[in-house]
């Protein structure tokens, strides 16, 4: 029923108390009362565009038979969004944090999401560790502070402990955690994926996304000041270039590793804390990205977006990384409650463009119709014949990989190499960037209460790199380490030093 006028409720007299009859009122309010969703457990803060993705060529036919990876002539749309990590829904955007960059490819195979961050490798091996290592980055739960995610003692001692997280916070304490723009920003898979051709053969793929306009950092005191007088610094930035006609563009590159190189670096495939280098396995160009729209809707498409590393398509497949397999537990199962309940993939952001077949029914907020009285297979009443084995045109097949072996909790020798890499990464820093790095380290550790956990990270650091250690032991109160340790350096097999300079330069 249409009512005149919202602004007054029904009252009983003029000046008397509002009637509960007064439905209009109460459905307004109530609305209102249940406009809040729960924010991301992690990846908070976000802004999210629309745009497209097309391959160069059909040169990676031979390794995927993922057609959007492959057929030039296919424009793919997707919706991109990138997102700080440790802080909540409405904090700064020039914070020292990692940068979330998730792409949701709507092919015509089915919905691919890249779920990446701007720096190539992560802080853990296994996602058994991610709720403790979150818990100890965000906030301390008994007074929520502090937000920024960098400076206090659980994230410290998270770090002191478990020396995996070196070669990340070494990325962490570099310029590439205070990017300027995202549209200046690089994107990585992190993990090994698999690629798989039509003949089922598989083959081992990093992704890469460079920024057209290159990789640019602001520096901290910038930073600093931006986060008081613009929170909203990156989100800006993205929604102004758009609506400019500044479309933002990055290349999509791939890094190939033929099965038969698996054992044939000194460090593990399947370990998320490691790059390959870019000098063993060269990142090959095949595609690129456009985004081109901006969003109408924060909250039904940027807030209401669901990533997850499951969702794939014929072509990509998954590796055993544990990392990757708790993540692929973890997204579905976050968003159903987030998202309120099991059907969310039919919001139009998450919707793929691709006919979806499958008996999955009812539920909160179903908003298909379903038709037709089965919602089972195998069936015989709504086709006229059960629907056989291989009915469909284009049949997922995992790749078929053999797996043996006892049940075992313990990670595998060939993880613990925790320091090559963290040196690899410093000695490929410019004197400018080891500044950067050192007044960093000195800032957020030097914010630690308890000095136990500064000594313990400062001792860590001479693992690492004695010149570190040493540069960043006055700043935070300790003794400067006597003498360069480096145990555990390429301990299961040939020496990085063998390597050239990593790829990771900033
Ligand atoms: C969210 C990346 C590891 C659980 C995200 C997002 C990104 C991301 C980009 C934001 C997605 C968006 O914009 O909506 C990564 C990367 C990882 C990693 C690159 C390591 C290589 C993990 C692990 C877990 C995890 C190990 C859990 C075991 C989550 C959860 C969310 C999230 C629960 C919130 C998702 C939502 O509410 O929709 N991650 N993540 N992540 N991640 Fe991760």
């Amino acid at each position: 029923m249409r009512i005149g006028q919202d602004d007054d409720s029904l009252s009983a007299g003029e000046r008397g108390p509002t009637l509960l009859e007064d439905f209009h009122a109460r459905e307004k309010i109530t609305h209102f009362d249940h406009e809040r969703i729960p924010e991301r457990v992690v990846h908070a803060r976000g802004a999210g565009a629309y745009g497209y993705f097309e391959p160069y060529d059909d040169s990676l036919r031979e390794y995927t038979c993922a057609e959007f990876l492959t057929d030039p002539s296919t424009r793919t749309p997707v919706f991109v969004r990138f997102s700080t990590v440790a802080g909540s829904r409405g904090s700064a955007d020039t914070v020292r944090d990692v940068r979330g960059f998730a792409t949701k490819f709507y092919t015509r195979q089915g919905n691919y999401d890249l779920v990446g961050n701007n720096m190539p490798v992560f802080f853990i091996h296994d996602g058994i560790k991610f709720p403790d290592f979150v818990h100890a980055v965000k906030p301390e739960p008994h007074n929520e502070i502090p937000q920024a995610q960098s400076a206090h003692d659980t994230l410290w001692d998270f770090v002191g402990l478990q020396p995996e997280t070196l070669h990340m916070m070494m990325w962490l304490m570099s310029d590439r955690a205070l990017p300027r723009s995202y549209r200046m920003m690089q994107g990585f898979g992190v993990h090994t994926f698999r690629l798989v051709n039509a003949a089922g053969r598989g083959t081992f793929v990093k992704f890469h996304w460079k920024p057209v306009l290159g990789t640019h950092s602001l520096v901290w005191d910038e930073t600093q000041k931006i986060a008081g007088k613009d929170p909203d610094f990156n989100r800006r930035d993205l929604w102004d270039a758009i609506e400019a006609g500044q479309y933002p563009e990055w290349e999509l590159g791939v890094q190939l590793i033929p099965e038969s190189d698996e054992f044939a670096f000194d460090f593990d495939l399947l370990d998320a804390t490691k790059i390959v280098p870019e000098e063993r396995v060269p990142v090959r160009p095949v595609g690129r990205l456009v985004l081109d729209r901006n969003p109408e809707n924060f909250f039904a498409e940027t807030e209401q977006v669901a990533f997850h590393t499951a969702n794939i398509v014929p072509g990509i497949d998954f590796t055993n990384d544990p990392l990757l397999q708790a993540r692929n537990f973890s997204y579905l199962d976050t968003q159903l409650i987030r998202l309120g309940g099991p059907n969310f993939s039919q919001l139009p952001v998450n919707r793929p463009v691709a006919p979806v077949h499958h008996n999955q029914r009812d539920g909160y907020h179903q908003s298909t119709i379903n038709t037709g009285k089965t919602s089972y297979t195998k069936n015989a009443l709504s086709g006229g014949c059960p629907v056989a084995d291989g009915a469909f045109p284009e049949v997922f097949e995992h790749y078929q990989e053999k797996v043996e072996g006892a049940k075992i909790r313990r990670r595998a020798e060939s993880f613990k190499d925790y320091y090559s890499q963290a040196t690899l990464f410093w000695n490929s820093m410019s004197d400018v960037e080891r500044e950067h790095m050192v007044s960093a380290f000195r800032f957020e550790l030097g914010k630690c209460v308890d000095m136990g956990v500064r000594a313990r990270v400062v001792e860590q650091l001479n693992h690492v790199d004695h010149e570190l250690a040493t540069r960043v032991a006055p700043g935070v109160g300790v003794p400067a380490p006597a003498e360069e340790v480096r145990p555990n350096h390429g301990a299961s097999s040939p020496a990085l030093s063998q390597l050239n300079a990593p790829t990771a330069t900033i």
